[in-house]
């Protein structure tokens, strides 16, 4: 098959850790017979800095053109003085918006090779980590009306969280669809205590689960989600939730794993056309030597195959040679353990396209 993958590298680690998911598609290419044509676009700091503007009509225009875009991260303190609506992240939510994925799903699994590395107890690794939260990507506070004005000599700023019904609807068909290849429970999370948004989500989600009598749906609260996600991971199955307790919950949900670095994300809407992208940022810290882990990339990759390119057997590949990397004990710094052996970001790269059989 011949596919074309728009390719974003962005800014600090982006670059590095697509690299390495490069290897492991072009290593898959060659192994299964197909044609990825890559094309490199920029968006984020660095189209800033080229450009002047953070998503470039060409970027979009050649996002909207291919079949996939695989990026990295944006943003990082050279454009933290900007703006809101000239930061690198407003690439992101245009991107988002553009190619209208609204469904973002970002699996948190304990790799068992991982589970020293959790900062969870072992009796509470011990049950397993799998589950899946199934974000809402382009409503609610991001992209309501943002708003810095002056009232009586000072400043006030406001950020509108808003949900229109047919928001919430599509996105817990995609949440009750998961489940259903699943474990069959969703969690929908919310904070219908205080938010009519939130009322508002609750009484769609209960209507939507009419439709899945094989699958239970159940509520919480995201203040008790975030401490029930420490306390009993094993509880969850799929979580459904808004924009903005999806991005906070599923960094939380990437730590009780071992580490962020491992965790890869896909955003879709309603064609086969995804955005694929590890749920970390920049990492502005580790940037720019050769440190960082490029696992929730390429996995991230693999995610791209199989949700967007039908090439289930591919992702599998790419999957079960990660894990063959990690169970010959090679670990980038942030999923270190006393056991294992330190490699950097372009060895675990190669390492994992040449377990690709
Ligand atoms: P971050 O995720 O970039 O980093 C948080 C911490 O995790 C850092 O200590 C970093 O070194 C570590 N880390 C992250 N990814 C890693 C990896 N692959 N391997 C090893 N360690 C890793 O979050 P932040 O510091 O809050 O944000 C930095 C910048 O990234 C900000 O500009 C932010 O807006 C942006 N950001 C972008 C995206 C994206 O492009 N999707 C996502 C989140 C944050
Ligand atoms: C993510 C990031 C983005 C988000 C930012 C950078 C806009 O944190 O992809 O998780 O909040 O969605
Ligand atoms: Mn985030």
């Amino acid at each position: 098959m011949e596919k074309h993958i728009a390719v974003i590298k962005g800014d600090g680690i982006g670059p590095e850790i697509i690299d390495q998911a490069q290897k492991v598609l072009t290593r898959i290419a060659e192994q299964y017979g197909h044609t990825f044509s890559f094309e490199e676009v920029l968006a984020g700091g660095c189209a800033i800095d080229a450009c002047g503007t953070c998503l470039p009509d060409k970027t979009l225009k050649t996002c909207l053109n291919s079949d996939s875009v695989l990026l990295g991260a944006v943003g990082g303190p050279k454009w933290d003085h900007l703006p809101g609506s000239e930061r690198p992240e407003k690439a992101l939510l245009g991107l988002r918006k553009a190619l209208g994925l609204y469904a973002n799903i970002r699996p948190a699994v304990l790799f068992p090779q991982l589970a020293d590395a959790s900062p969870l107890k072992p009796s509470i690794t011990a049950n397993g980590i799998d589950f899946v939260v199934v974000r809402e990507l382009t409503g609610g506070v991001y992209f309501g009306a943002h708003q810095t004005t002056s009232e009586n000599g000072e400043a006030v700023a406001s950020d509108l969280m808003i949900y229109s019904e047919h928001e919430i609807e599509r996105i817990a068909h995609v949440a009750f669809q998961t489940a259903r290849k699943r474990r069959h429970h969703v969690t929908s999370v919310d904070k219908a205590n205080v938010l009519d948004t939130s009322r508002l989500w609750r009484k769609v989600v209960e209507r939507v689960a009419e439709q899945y009598p094989d699958v239970t749906l159940s509520h919480m609260y995201v203040d008790n989600a975030a401490m029930q996600i420490c306390k009993n991971p094993a509880q969850f199955d799929v979580i459904l939730t808004e924009n903005m307790f999806g991005d906070i919950l599923s960094d939380e949900a990437s730590m009780i794993t071992g580490t962020i670095g491992t965790i890869g994300s896909s955003s879709l809407g309603s064609g086969t056309r995804g955005m694929y992208e590890p749920i970390h940022g920049s990492a502005p810290d580790i940037a720019g030597q050769d440190k960082a882990n490029p696992i929730g990339t390429i996995l991230s990759a693999a995610m791209m195959l199989r949700f967007s390119f039908d090439m289930p057997s591919e992702a599998d590949a790419i999957e079960r040679a990660v894990s063959a990397v990690l169970d010959e004990g090679f670990r980038t710094g942030d999923m270190m353990d006393a056991h294992t052996v330190l490699i950097s970001c372009s060895e675990m790269g190669d390492r994992i396209a040449a377990a690709i059989q």
